[in-house]
């Protein structure tokens, strides 16, 4: 029954709609209030041995990448362990150094992708220590992987990755916490974090509900044939992930943007044909994205905000509203109205949004 449509017009539709009950499930039975932190059993790593990690590696492809950017943002925070995403197809190809005591998370919502299955081999013929975070149970992946965490998100036809990506997004938030909390992440923080991340699957119902105001933003600016996703330290894997749902359905170029490198190039190509989608999250950072709308209008280009602060009237042309969470897990929740906005723009364009042109849900060759 979980493979029908019941009612939706498209898988896409379907599974952006069931991620606050997919996240529910990532997250059960993992979240410790007690000792505020988290529970990831199939990790099979002790305190002992979870605090002998002095680096932590995700490596993905497409969407599952930039899932694990936004994880490795998240261990830099928390935890304070130097971070990083690569593309697991790089990885492999360029006889990559394989360090002890770096912890490897192969990310993958299929568990097949070849690639990433190559990146995993590589490591263990190394010796590498890699997890697996996947959603196929069985899959070949999690199996090479040996140990990880599933991301229990449920199947996921649409092409288009939606509720594996916020899922990955919980799971990383959630390896985040439990490695800080064997270090020097206060318990406070941790309750903090844990309160947070046990109210975001209502965060997202909230988002859901606004679906028709996104969906009249998207219609505005259907014509356009080019954006630019601009994001900013947390949410720069977010719009890059942005930026790669509309490629995907809408056939629209979309490209990612960190703000403050706008000014050196990027900025060239402004004009009133050319929209921004900026992320504007209430943060440290918020005077320094509203600058960066005001560089975007001086230019003349029309700005999607997507924000959860205050902007002040006019500024930009149409504004997305975000419910308030921790500052941290903004790139989480922002990525939900983006899927929304890529999801109506693309039917606005009358695309094939489950199945679109030249792409593969897994891409199991290399
Ligand atoms: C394909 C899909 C993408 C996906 C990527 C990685 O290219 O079209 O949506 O992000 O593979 O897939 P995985 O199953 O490894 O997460």
């Amino acid at each position: 029954a979980d493979y029908e449509l019941s009612g939706y017009a498209s898988f896409m539709h379907k599974e952006i709609s069931e991620q606050p009950e997919a996240l529910r499930r990532a997250l059960l039975g993992r979240l410790d209030e007690r000792f505020a932190t988290a529970r990831l059993g199939g990790i099979n790593l002790d305190a002992r041995a979870l605090r002998s990690i002095r680096r932590v590696k995700f490596l993905g492809c497409g969407s599952a990448y930039y899932a694990g950017q936004l994880g490795a943002n998240l261990v830099e925070e928390w935890a304070r362990l130097p971070a990083d995403a690569e593309p697991a197809s790089e990885f492999r190809y360029r006889n990559p150094v394989v360090e002890e005591d770096t912890l490897y998370v192969a990310v993958s919502q299929s568990g097949e992708t070849a690639d990433t299955l190559a990146a995993v081999q590589e490591l263990r013929r190394k010796g590498g220590r890699v997890i697996g975070a996947v959603n196929v149970v069985g899959s070949a992946i999690g199996r090479e992987c040996g140990s990880g965490v599933f991301l229990h998100a449920g199947p996921e036809v649409s092409v288009a990755s939606t509720k594996a990506y916020t899922n990955m997004g919980a799971c990383f938030a959630m390896l985040a916490l439990l490695l800080g909390r064997v270090r020097d992440l206060s318990v406070s923080d941790g309750a903090r974090i844990v309160a947070a991340l046990s109210e975001l699957p209502d965060k997202i119902a909230e988002v859901l509900e606004a679906e028709d105001a996104i969906a009249e933003v998207a219609e505005k600016h259907s014509t356009a044939e080019r954006m630019f996703y601009i994001g900013r330290v947390r949410t720069w894997p977010t719009a890059r992930e942005g930026a790669q749902k509309l490629k995907e359905i809408s056939y629209v170029h979309a490209e990612a943007y960190q703000a403050a490198e706008l000014k050196h190039g990027p900025l060239a190509l402004i004009d009133a044909t050319m929209p921004s989608v900026v992320l504007i999250p209430d943060d440290e950072l918020l005077t320094k994205n509203l600058a960066t709308i005001e560089q975007i209008k001086a230019r003349g280009g029309p700005v999607i905000a997507v924000t959860n602060a205050e902007l002040p009237n006019g500024l930009a042309d149409s504004v997305i509203r975000v419910p308030r969470s921790e500052p941290e897990l903004d790139p989480i929740l922002f990525t939900v109205p983006l899927q929304i906005f890529a999801y109506h723009l693309a039917r606005q364009l009358g695309r094939d949004i489950d199945k679109p042109r030249n792409l593969a849900k897994s891409v199991t060759v290399e």
